[in-house]
């Protein structure tokens, strides 16, 4: 009796506050299309040199591989702009060029057996252009189960399904490692009377981010020793580094405040 009426309190609470939240934090921006959210935009040579900035999608990519193999050995910064990936670059195998290249998949000028030549730079140099893309998002994403935000897919289910085979190595650049064990959920304290707590499960995480994402720039392994408060996760800091821009985002307050409630 008593669990369930603090049960109820929670929900209230949780109700009142994500609105409140919602105005106070200024998160009310609009909200981005199901095929836009993780999209990203890379602009430091572009515009300059005369080409459309490059847009490139999480969706596509998560799809086909983790987060792991593209943020940790391929070496993306997790900021939009901020490796300074240069057309040089990629045609030295490194960053997009590390997969757009002829085997992996398209890369930037293709001929065919009687030697036409195909570019492809508008797939990459895309912003503000109208471009016949290879992939549909709601084509792609037809029958997956969904979520309430963001992408609207769900994307652990997903995988759990086997509708998305996630690659988390890439010959020439990953070195084979033994995994480390995996640790058991832990909880993590809101720290707010009636606020639900947060049950954070290392299982789920590990599939898409591996260790090295997490730990140690973002989280420290000891337990409790990483201090930080909502206000920071909508800054887009320790969770929110992740969670608002490509990972659901934090509007979903209940996917994260899970503790008593399901
Ligand atoms: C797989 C994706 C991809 C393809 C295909 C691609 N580019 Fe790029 N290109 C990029 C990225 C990413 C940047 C960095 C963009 C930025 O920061 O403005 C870039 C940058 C550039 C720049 C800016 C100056 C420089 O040297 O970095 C030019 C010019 C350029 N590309 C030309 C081309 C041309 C021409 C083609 C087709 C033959 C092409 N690109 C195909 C991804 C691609
Ligand atoms: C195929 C490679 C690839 C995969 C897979 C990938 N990312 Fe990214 N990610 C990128 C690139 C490229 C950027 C932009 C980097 C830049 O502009 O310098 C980026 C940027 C980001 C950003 C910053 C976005 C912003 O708006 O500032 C976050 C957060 C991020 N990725 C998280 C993830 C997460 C979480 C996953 C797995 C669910 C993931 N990424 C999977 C390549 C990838
Ligand atoms: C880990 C491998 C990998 C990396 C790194 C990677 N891609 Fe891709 N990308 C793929 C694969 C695989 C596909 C789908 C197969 C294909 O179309 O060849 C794809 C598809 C795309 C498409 C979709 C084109 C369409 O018509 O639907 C775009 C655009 C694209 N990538 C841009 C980029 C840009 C820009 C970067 C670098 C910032 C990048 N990719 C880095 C593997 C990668
Ligand atoms: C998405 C981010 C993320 C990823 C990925 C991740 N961790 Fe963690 N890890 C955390 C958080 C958050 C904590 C809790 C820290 C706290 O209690 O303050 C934690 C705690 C730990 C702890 C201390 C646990 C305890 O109960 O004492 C260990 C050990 C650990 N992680 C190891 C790993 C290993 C091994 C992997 C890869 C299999 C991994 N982590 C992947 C975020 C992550
Ligand atoms: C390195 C990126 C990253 C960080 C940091 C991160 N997450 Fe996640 N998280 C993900 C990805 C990717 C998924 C898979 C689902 C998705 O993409 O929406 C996920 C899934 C989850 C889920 C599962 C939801 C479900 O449907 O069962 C919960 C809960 C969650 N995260 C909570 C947290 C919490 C709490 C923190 C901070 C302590 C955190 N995450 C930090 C990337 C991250
Ligand atoms: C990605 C996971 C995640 C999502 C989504 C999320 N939270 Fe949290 N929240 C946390 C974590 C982790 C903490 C614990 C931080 C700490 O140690 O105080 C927390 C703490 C809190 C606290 C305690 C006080 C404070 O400021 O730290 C409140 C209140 C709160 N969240 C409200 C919300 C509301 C409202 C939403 C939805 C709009 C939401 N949260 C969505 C992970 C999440």
């Amino acid at each position: 009796m008593k669990r369930q009426v603090l049960f109820l309190v929670g929900i209230i609470i949780l109700l009142t506050v994500s609105f409140v939240f919602g105005e106070t934090f200024g998160i009310k921006k609009r909200a981005p299309r199901p095929h836009e959210y993780g999209n990203v935009v890379i602009n430091n040579f572009s515009k300059d040199n005369n080409i459309a900035p490059v847009v490139f999608n999480h969706w596509l990519h998560r799809a086909k591989y983790t987060c792991r193999l593209c943020h940790v050995d391929i070496g993306f910064a997790m900021e939009a702009g901020a490796t300074g990936i240069t057309e040089e670059d990629n045609k030295n195998g490194l960053y997009c060029g590390a997969c757009h290249n002829g085997k992996e998949a398209f890369p930037p000028e293709e001929k065919d057996s009687v030697g036409n030549s195909t570019k492809n730079c508008d797939l990459c140099h895309s912003y503000g252009k109208k471009v016949k893309f290879r992939e549909n998002f709601y084509k792609f994403t037809k029958g997956f189960p969904r979520a309430r935000f963001g992408n609207r897919v769900d994307w652990l289910k997903a995988e759990e399904k086997g509708l998305v085979k996630l690659k988390d190595y890439l010959e020439g650049i990953t070195i084979k490692r033994k995994p480390l064990q995996i640790p058991e959920d832990t909880e993590l304290k809101a720290m707010e009377v009636g606020m639900p707590d947060i049950v954070f499960s290392h299982k789920k995480h590990a599939v898409w981010n591996g260790c090295e994402l997490c730990h140690p720039e973002i989280f420290g392994v000891k337990r409790g020793a990483t201090k930080y408060t909502m206000q920071e996760i909508f800054d887009g800091k320790y969770c929110g580094a992740c969670h608002g821009n490509v990972a659901f985002p934090n509007t979903d307050c209940r996917l994260c405040h899970t503790k008593d409630v399901y």
